[in-house]
């Protein structure tokens, strides 16, 4: 049995290990710099939630989710205003290389014009929403001569029908309360289930961005998932968002980090 123990003024902190085999480095000493690294990182990170804590607004709470996939929802029902400029920062990341583009969710379209102005080989977007495809042809109009493809549905359903891209911009929401408890509440970010499928559609050195639930940093826990799938992450911390006190969306920070992750 080993125990570890940090005392500071706001909080102390205490590692119970129960089995000896645990952590087992082949030296006593280098299990405990594995240890101290683990309850250093620990504190670190409590310290600076403390710091960001302070600054996060009350936002509304969360009623249950009502089944989305279909329903007829107004602008800032699909996306609110503060998350224009993660749109924008996200578009930078994936239209780098002007090559093909996947987009899933089309929401209000604001992602779908930053790709555009930016220039890009093709766009392919993938849409469940039947009225949210009504926006989608009317906005479509503005680019006749822009290769840009609409894909009918929910990616569960109809990725598998598509081939590779040099770069995926996902943005979802979760459609059901299901889907919020399995891929939202607790994760680092909701785009986590959607990694391997990614990977699967992106060509090499192509590169997938989304938003996450990171704050201004990226947890070891998100970095190890992106590592089985890609070669390297870059992180950029989109700041200052205008984040209202009643934001509806489940973030409540003025600052969030957004991903390219290149395979
Ligand atoms: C937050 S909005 C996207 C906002 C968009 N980036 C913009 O700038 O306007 C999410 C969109 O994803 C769609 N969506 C949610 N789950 C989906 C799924 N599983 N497959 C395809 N589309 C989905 C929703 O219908 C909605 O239009």
């Amino acid at each position: 049995m080993t125990k570890k123990f940090k005392r500071l003024q706001a909080f102390d902190v205490t590692l119970h290990v129960k089995q000896d085999g645990f952590v087992r480095a082949p030296r006593e000493a280098q299990r405990n710099w594995l240890l101290n690294r683990a309850m250093g990182e620990f504190v670190d990170d409590l310290n600076h939630l403390d710091v960001l804590a302070r600054d996060m607004v009350p936002g509304v709470d969360a009623a249950p989710l009502p089944d989305r996939t279909q329903l007829d929802l107004a602008d800032d029902e699909i996306m609110e205003r503060w998350q224009r400029p993660l749109m924008e920062a996200m578009a930078d990341v994936a239209t780098a290389g002007h090559g093909d583009v996947l987009e899933i969710g089309f929401g209000i379209g604001v992602s779908a014009t930053e790709i555009q102005a930016r220039g890009v080989r093709s766009h392919t977007i993938i849409e469940c929403n039947d009225y949210v495809v009504g926006r989608f042809e009317q906005w479509r109009q503005e680019y006749p001569d822009a290769d840009i493809q609409l894909v009918h549905g929910r990616w569960q359903d109809t990725l598998d029908n598509l081939g590779t891209y040099d770069s995926i911009f996902f943005h979802t929401y979760p459609l059901n309360e299901e889907e919020r408890i399995d891929h939202f509440s607790q994760g680092t970010t909701f785009a986590a289930h959607f990694v391997p499928s990614a990977a699967n559609h992106l060509r090499p050195g192509g590169v997938f961005t989304y938003l996450t639930n990171e704050i201004d940093s990226m947890s070891r826990s998100h970095q190890r998932l992106l590592f089985k799938f890609f070669d390297s992450v870059s992180l950029r911390v989109v700041a200052p968002l205008d984040i209202p006190d009643d934001v509806n969306d489940a973030w409540w920070s003025n600052s969030m980090v957004i991903v390219g992750a290149t395979k």
